[in-house]
């Protein structure tokens, strides 16, 4: 690997990222352009690790948690590295070597860290010259939530306006300022499983059939204002009370999608009343839930241990991680590990 007609290889890592002010529905599904703005924390927890190779090969080969992808997965990625060899007019194909530390496909963000550190890899291996703004309109192109996963801490990703390329420019993620926030996510697992409806078909059907849809983007706009507000005045429960609102009433947007999608379990409303319970102890405590039945817990560093305990109380059903704000994809240079 020391001249540069070697192959390039670039390995890199990113984190999952937890929207406390959703995304959810497209209004360009080619260009994965969101209708309405988000608002997340990067975690320090369940990490992706992508390594790209360009190779001499006819086909992109995918290794996916030590197995050989095909079908969907593999498309996906090849979709997606085709956008790479686009951009940058090369046709040779890639090696790529990824694993999840967390689940995959179970509502953790798993395709958040996958895109982040697959846009962050490839770009390098291919040479694209690429900031991390550009950077996450890449991501985005593999998974909307992905763009957010550039950046470390508090991030907003902008939707934009208009459609096709002309609008590709102006929907990136940025990272805003979290003052003396320092928030932890309590996971609550119930399910490691790969959630049997894509978020990309449950958000389709949704904008699609649910009545509930548009008041719900049109009051995600007021939640991101407020949200921004919140994190400005470093107001932990303003940002919960928030991020549990605009959460619950995406949920309603799905369960009035026509047939309805739920993901909401038992498991999940057991958790939601623990949550109302720490706060009627004064917790300051609130739920956020995305496309799976595992409940993420915003609470002070603090107060994690004891978000922690109560929900484990609940029963064998659930088991807890708890993460921080975490920082953005980056690229492990030279064997730097
Ligand atoms: O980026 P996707 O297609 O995995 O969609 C993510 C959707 C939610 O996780 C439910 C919300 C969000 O903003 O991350």
């Amino acid at each position: 690997m020391s001249s540069d007609t070697d192959v390039t290889a670039t390995t890199a890592v990113a984190y999952p990222n937890i929207a406390l002010v959703k995304y959810w529905g497209k209004r360009d599904e080619e260009f994965f352009l969101p209708v309405t703005s988000s608002l997340s924390l990067t975690l320090d927890i369940f990490p992706t690790t992508t390594t790209v190779t360009v190779i001499d090969g006819p086909d992109d080969v995918v290794e996916f948690n030590g197995e050989v992808a095909s079908g969907t997965p593999l498309a996906r990625i090849t979709r997606f590295l085709d956008l790479v060899r686009a951009k940058t007019g090369r046709t040779e194909r890639a090696h790529v070597v990824t694993s999840n530390a967390g689940p995959t496909g179970a509502g953790l963000a798993s395709s958040a860290s996958g895109f982040a550190a697959l846009a962050t890899s490839a770009a390098a291996a291919f040479s694209l010259d690429a900031d991390q703004r550009a950077l996450s309109r890449l991501a985005r192109r593999g998974s909307g939530s992905a763009s957010r996963s550039i950046f470390g801490g508090f991030v907003v990703w902008n939707a934009g306006d208009g459609l096709g390329e002309a609008a590709d420019l102006g929907s990136y993620a940025e990272p805003i300022d979290g003052g003396s926030l320092d928030p932890a996510l309590v996971v609550g697992v119930v399910n490691n499983q790969a959630k049997a409806v894509s978020s990309t078909v449950a958000m389709r059907q949704t904008v699609a059939t649910s009545p509930f849809y548009l008041p719900w983007a049109e009051s995600s706009k007021v939640d991101l204002a407020e949200m921004r507000a919140a994190i400005a005045a470093s107001d932990l429960a303003a940002v919960g009370e928030i991020a549990e609102r605009n959460a619950l009433g995406m949920h309603a947007t799905m369960l009035t999608a026509r047939p309805g999608i739920r993901y909401l379990s038992p498991q999940s409303l057991a958790i939601l009343d623990a949550v109302q319970g720490l706060r009627a102890d004064g917790v300051v405590a609130y739920a956020t839930i995305d496309a799976g039945p595992n409940v993420k817990v915003l609470c002070s560093r603090a107060d994690a241990p004891v978000v922690a305990k109560t929900i484990e109380a609940l029963g064998d059903f659930v088991s807890t991680q708890t993460a921080f704000s975490g920082q953005g994809a980056y690229l492990l240079r030279d064997g730097a590990s």
